[in-house]
């Protein structure tokens, strides 16, 4: 494993979990982490032991904070994660323009590079599998921003071939330290803690629609792997295989927490809400070595012994 190593969006949901990860496997391993605080928090760092700069990575003066030094390995993890801030400047200037400029920083250096893409990026079109190479068709501004990161990639790869440069498609992950995310986390988690508080589980519609839920567990190992490809660039699907309705999860939930809640049905506020993802896995796995773990009721399972499953944040 890489002992040098940067991650954005460090104090996130995986940026946190995967930061940790390192630590526990590679404990002498320097690990700067990048945050500038607008979502992550710092209960997610408890235990952490390395450097932590909080600066916007779209300001990032390279030069003054690290010289001429280069990591081994870039996880690029920073981005506004709130899918339903539908202003497509905001995405675009703190996802895509951050992006720009990391890369700006990174140019003519060597190392591997690895960034968060979304399955945002296939939109709502699909109801089978969602394979790389689908047509795309981003329904909101946030998946069209990933889309605009990915392009931007595969420009810079061609100029800088020294550096590798691996783009996530990360499913629905669920697990530890998404509390802060609040509306935004996985919908396990906001679920659990509605059941948790007693009340019913709200869901869309019917809540038939399925979604490819990835325990964060699974999506760090994959993330892992990415970190140690070494030649070329690729986008690659990160989920479970599997597409599992809201229904199957509120059934789980109520096994793993012990309640027997009813749905609470809705009708959906959303034009570009998703009703199908299921993550296609086979180039992920032939390029990666990435085969998820977790069923989501293993996932669930996890997620609820950790002890963060339904909390609520104390801060
Ligand atoms: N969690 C998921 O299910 C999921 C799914 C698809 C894609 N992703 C992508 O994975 C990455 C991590 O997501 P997450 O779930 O951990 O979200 P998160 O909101 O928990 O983490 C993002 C972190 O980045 C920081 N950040 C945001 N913009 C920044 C900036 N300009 N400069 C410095 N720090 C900044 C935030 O403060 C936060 O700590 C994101 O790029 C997200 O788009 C996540």
């Amino acid at each position: 494993m890489a002992k040098d190593i940067l991650i954005t969006g460090g104090a996130g949901f995986l940026g946190s979990n995967l930061a940790l990860e390192i630590q526990r496997r590679e404990p002498g391993a320097e690990i700067v982490l990048v945050d500038d605080f607008r979502s992550g928090s710092f209960l997610n760092l408890a235990g952490f032991r390395g450097d932590l700069i909080t600066v916007d990575v779209g300001r990032l003066d390279w030069h003054r904070l690290f010289g001429e030094r280069s990591p081994e390995v870039v996880y690029h993890l920073a981005s506004i994660t709130d899918t339903t801030v539908t202003d497509t400047a905001t995405q675009m200037r703190a996802n895509v323009e951050g992006w720009r400029h990391l890369l700006f920083c990174l140019a003519g250096k060597s190392l591997r590079l690895v960034y968060a893409s979304s399955a945002a990026v296939y939109g709502i079109s699909s109801s089978g599998q969602n394979r790389v190479g689908d047509p795309e068709r981003p329904a909101n501004a946030y998946g069209f921003s990933k889309l605009q990161m990915e392009h931007l990639a595969k420009r810079f790869a061609g100029e800088n071939p020294q550096i590798s440069l691996a783009g996530l498609r990360y499913f629905n992950v669920y697990g530890p330290r998404e509390t802060h995310k609040g509306s935004s986390a996985s919908m396990i988690g906001q679920l659990a803690r509605q059941m948790r508080a007693g009340k019913r589980p709200r869901l869309f519609l019917d809540g038939s629609q399925k979604r490819d839920f990835v325990y964060v567990a699974d999506a760090i190992e994959a993330t892992l792997a990415a970190g140690l490809v070494t030649k070329g660039e690729g986008v690659f699907n990160v989920g479970s295989g599997k597409a599992r309705s809201f229904n199957e999860v509120v059934f789980c939930l109520n096994t793993v927490l012990g309640t027997q809640a009813e749905p609470e049905y809705f009708p959906c506020p959303y034009r570009f809400f998703q009703p199908h993802t299921e993550a296609a896995l086979s180039a992920t796995e032939a390029a990666l070595g990435y085969r998820p773990r977790f069923s989501l009721e293993k996932g669930i399972e996890a997620y609820s012994a950790s002890g963060w499953l339904g909390r609520e944040l104390a801060q």
